[in-house]
């Protein structure tokens, strides 16, 4: 059944979020982006690998219908900072020419991967592009990246699951915690 906070209590220096905790918050948000989107037909753009949680659960919250895509994107190397590099290693399969895209991520931490990303897409003329993320750190209030749809403000510490990985691992953790510093260095 998952990774439990419990599980690997040893492993972080905080839980931040429950399983519960989030998955409260997440209906807040499909009830919010049900209204908005009511009588359109939003394309869900998924940014793997991290969202992948907040997209299954996002997703099957939502009692509109939705499509959803997805692309994968580089910009942290394998550590725990942003490298600044951004780039595209898989794009969408669909066209967004017309589309409502609602952007789907897991975290803006620097936010250099959401504006790169909205800039790009801007470019293939959709109807409209908001952003829904699970999480946002302080760092992001600096690049004025406009998130319609933000679950929780986090402390700016290096924090893992709910889709969030340390060197890969993680992500299946259910709930949100701080990676103890000892982990890492
Ligand atoms: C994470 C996260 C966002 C990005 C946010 O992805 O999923 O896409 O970093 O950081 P930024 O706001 O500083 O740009 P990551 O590159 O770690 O890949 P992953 O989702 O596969 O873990």
């Amino acid at each position: 059944m998952g990774v439990n906070l419990d599980d690997v209590r040893g492993d972080l220096s905080a839980v931040l979020f429950t399983e519960s905790q989030i998955e409260a918050r997440i209906a807040e948000l499909a009830a919010e982006i049900d209204r908005d989107y009511a009588g359109r037909l939003p394309l869900l753009v998924g940014i793997l690998n991290g969202a992948v949680m907040v997209m299954a659960d996002l997703s099957r919250a939502l009692t509109i219908h939705c499509e959803m895509d997805w692309m994968a994107i580089s910009s942290y190397g394998s550590g725990v900072a942003s490298s600044g590099v951004v780039r595209i290693l898989k794009d969408m399969n669909t066209s967004i020419v017309g589309r409502d895209v609602l952007i789907v991520e897991d975290i803006v931490d620097t936010g250099l991967t959401l504006s790169y990303l909205i800039d790009n897409l801007k470019s293939r003329n959709p109807a409209s592009i908001e952003v829904c993320a699970g999480f946002r750190k302080p760092e992001a209030l600096r690049s004025h990246v406009d998130v319609k749809y933000l679950g929780f403000e986090i402390p700016g510490d290096f924090v893992v699951g709910y889709g969030l990985d340390y060197a890969g691992r993680y992500r299946n953790l259910r709930g949100l915690g701080i990676l103890a510093p000892a982990v890492y260095s």
